[in-house]
Order: structure tokens, then C-alpha cells, then sequence
């Protein structure tokens, strides 16, 4: 038995099966031949529709002698009304033997709920994480789901979460469970190459910012003891997801600049796939914290702003845009709960780089010039932010709880404050 303040001494590792490589997302029907699959839904949206790779993959698994639909109208940023569009059609054109997701953490979400309201009872708020939602735990397996990232970036394929959009209540959350994570994560780089410039660089920090959250993330051994029955999925910073986080970030200092500036160098391109799959299988255990946290009001908060390379008819900070505007700071900020390890990320960056001599700043200077250089707005206030919403957004920040618990340091509301002002504008 444990008493009440134990430390923890226990951390758990969990990651979907893994095909990597050009030509993967071809093989795709004999994997799920292996999982016993006779009728299977194809879940994209529209603009990855429209390059031809999610027909191009159900061409490929109907050769294989299963049955395949294919639903296309996955919203970008998915919310509470676009997921349950989903979810009524899986439901209606039900049962599905298994599910694969073609496209970003958008299309990879939304198969995740639908596979879990196709799979158990209930409705979508039921699940959502409290105090947002119902925190209800599926109580049933769902379905294999295969999932196809086509924006490297979210490390959606490898977690247990389902990000949400709640329009009503103009805030992000999300569900997560174990029963949540994708069966098969297909990473075929070939899949990344349309993606434009401004995509790469917005999710080309998300993954540079998963990496560097889940490694200065505090370290498990400093939680409290937990009863087997009370194990998360992200249970700190851990040697195993370390690993993972430092070797995506060695990719990421060359390869996101590179990608950025010529989407079609291939080398980059499967650099930044690799990167996307390491930083998600770190961070999906590890968890991501004050960045991430602070992302969720930005975009749910967002009035007027139109980021090139994503559909203009909405308004919208994308998710990597949003987490990575409030990173220099936010580093700034947890820099002395563990200096080594931010000293440590921003080495690996940028190796060859002239220190500041205040090594505080050494991880806000490498996140500031990278995002000059790829081309990533100056702070919140160039995507349409001002001093005076910073009281919303810290309420919105103190939402993500699940995150906070994560930080290395504790974050008051007054912290978090100074972060998003010192944010507004970053050079
Ligand atoms: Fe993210």
C-alpha cells in the first residue's frame, strides 16, 4: 500500500504498430485483412480528398476484397457539430469492421470519435474531458483504426487524444483514453509533399514543440504515487520518451527549414516524417504542457485571421501556429525547473548558434529566429491579438488543467498572464 505523498515510481509506455516509409499507405488493405476487417469507412476532408490520396488508398484496400466507403467532409480544426456530422454517418451507415483516417490530426481526430460513438453508447459531450465535458471512459473496445497523417505535425496517429473545437462554449478540449489510440500508424512521406509552405511551418512547430513541451515536461518520478487504476496516458517527462524528443528535434533543426523552403525535397520531407512519428510517440506518453495549453484559447478565441496555405472562407490560428506563439515564452518562464534540459533543446536546434549569455534565453532566441525564418507571425498580436483579451485567454489556459498538471513549474494565473502579454509581440 502507498501513503498519500509518495513519489511515483512507475512510468508506462504505449504506441501504436508502425509502418513507415514511401509506398506504406499501399499495404494498407492487407493490414486490415489482419485485423479480420470485412467493411471499412475511409475518413478524410476535403482538401486531402482532393489530391487523390484517400481514393488512391481505398482503390488499394477494395484490391485486397473489402468492402470501403469513403467520408469526405472532415472539417480542418474539427468542433463539437462537425465531428458529430461524422459520427451520424458512421452510425447510419454502420456497422464498420474498422476505420482509417487519411489526412491531418483534423481527419485522424474525427475517426477517433467516431469510432468510439460507433463503438460504445452515448453521445460525443458524454466523453469530453471535464469539466468541459462528462470525462466518461469508453466502456467498450473500438474498432482498428489505421491512421494515415498526410500534415506531419500532430502525432495524432500515435495518441490517445481527440482534439474538439466546442462552439457553444468557444473552447478547445478534447477526449482522451487509452482505447483511443490508432491500432496502425501508416507514415508514408510521399503523402506530405502537397502540403504548402505555410502548412509545414505552423505544423512543422507543433511537432518541434511536442518534442521540446514533453521534454522539459515535469518528470514522472515527481508526480504522485498512482494506483494502477488512476494511470494517464502522458505521465511525465521518462527516459523512453526522451529518446524519442531529442531525436526528433536533431531532425527538426535542418529538416524544418528545409521543408519550408522547398516542399519537394523529398529528403526533408521523409526528415519531417520521421520527426512527427518520434515527437509522437515521446509526447503521447510523456504529455506537453504550457505551449499547448495556452493554444487552446488562440484558436478557439480567434476573430479575424487568415493564414496562407490553409482555406481562406474561415478564420482560423492553426493548432502548430497557435501552440507555437506562446512557446518563446512560456520556455522563458519554465526555464528554471529544469535549465539543463532547456539549454539542452535548444542545442540541438541550432548547434552552431552564438549564445546569449543569459542561458535562460538561449531556447526563446532559437524559437524566435526559426520562426522568423520559416515564416510564422510576429507573436499573438500579428494573429489578431491584443493586451486587453489576455485575461479571456488566461481563463481559457486555466481550462486545460490536464496540461498545466504537466509543466515542469507552476504556472499561477498571473504567470500565465505575463506569458501571453509577453507574447503579443515576440521581436
Ligand atoms: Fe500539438
Amino acid at each position: 500500500m502507498t501513503s498519500a505523498n509518495e513519489r511515483e515510481t512507475v512510468f508506462t509506455y504505449g504506441a501504436p504498430a508502425l509502418k513507415y516509409g514511401p509506398g506504406s499507405s499501399d499495404e494498407i488493405g492487407y493490414d486490415l485483412l489482419g485485423y479480420g476487417a470485412r467493411r471499412v469507412l475511409v475518413i478524410t476532408d476535403p482538401r486531402v480528398a482532393a489530391t487523390g490520396w484517400p481514393a488512391r488508398i481505398a482503390e488499394g484496400i477494395a484490391g485486397y476484397g473489402l468492402e470501403v466507403e469513403v467520408f469526405d467532409d472532415v472539417h480542418v480544426e474539427p468542433t463539437d457539430v462537425s465531428m458529430q456530422k461524422a459520427v451520424d454517418f458512421a452510425r447510419g451507415s454502420g456497422p464498420w469492421d474498422a476505420f482509417v483516417a487519411v489526412g491531418g490530426g483534423s481527419s485522424i481526430d474525427t475517426a477517433k470519435a467516431a469510432n468510439l460513438l460507433t463503438s460504445n453508447e452515448g453521445e460525443l459531450m458524454d466523453y469530453v474531458n471535464a469539466p468541459v465535458g462528462g470525462g466518461r471512459a469508453p466502456a467498450l473496445p473500438l474498432k482498428p483504426l489505421v491512421a494515415v497523417p498526410t500534415t506531419t505535425g500532430t502525432g495524432s496517429e500515435s495518441t490517445t487524444v481527440c482534439v474538439l473545437d466546442v462552439l457553444s462554449l468557444r473552447v478547445k478540449s478534447g477526449i482522451s483514453h487509452l482505447r483511443l489510440r490508432p491500432t496502425l500508424a501508416v507514415v508514408d512521406p510521399r503523402l506530405t509533399v502537397s502540403q504548402p509552405a505555410g502548412v509545414t511551418a505552423a505544423s512543422g512547430m507543433d511537432i518541434l514543440c511536442h518534442a521540446a513541451e514533453s521534454y522539459t515536461a515535469k518528470p514522472y518520478t515527481e508526480f504522485d504515487r498512482k494506483r494502477p487504476e488512476e494511470r494517464v496516458p502522458y505521465c511525465g517527462a521518462n527516459p523512453l520518451a526522451d529518446m524519442f524528443a531529442e531525436q526528433s528535434l536533431r531532425l527538426l533543426s535542418w529538416a524544418l527549414p528545409a521543408a519550408v523552403a522547398n516542399g519537394e525535397d523529398m529528403r526533408a520531407r521523409e526528415a519531417m516524417a520521421l520527426a512527427a512519428t518520434f515527437a509522437g510517440l515521446g509526447f503521447g506518453n510523456a504529455g506537453v504542457h504550457i505551449p499547448h495549453a495556452n493554444a487552446y484559447p488562440i484558436a478557439g478565441q480567434v476573430r479575424d485571421f487568415h493564414p496562407a496555405g490553409y482555406p481562406d472562407e474561415e478564420s482560423m490560428v492553426p493548432h502548430g501556429m497557435a501552440v507555437s506563439l506562446t512557446a518563446p515564452a512560456a520556455f522563458r518562464f519554465t526555464y528554471e525547473a529544469a535549465p539543463k534540459r532547456h539549454e539542452h533543446v535548444a542545442r540541438l536546434l541550432a548547434p552552431d548558434l552564438e549564445w546569449p549569455g543569459d542561458a535562460a534565453e538561449h531556447l526563446p532566441v532559437v524559437l524566435m529566429n526559426l520562426m522568423r525564418e520559416i515564416g510564422i507571425p510576429n507573436g499573438i498580436g500579428a494573429a489578431g491579438f491584443r493586451e486587453s483579451d489576455v485575461d479571456e485567454l488566461v481563463q481559457g489556459t486555466l481550462k486545460q488543467q490536464r496540461l498545466l498538471a504537466t509543466a515542469p513549474r507552476e504556472a499561477s494565473e498571473e504567470d500565465l498572464a505575463k506569458i501571453l502579454r509577453d507574447s503579443v509581440e515576440l521581436w
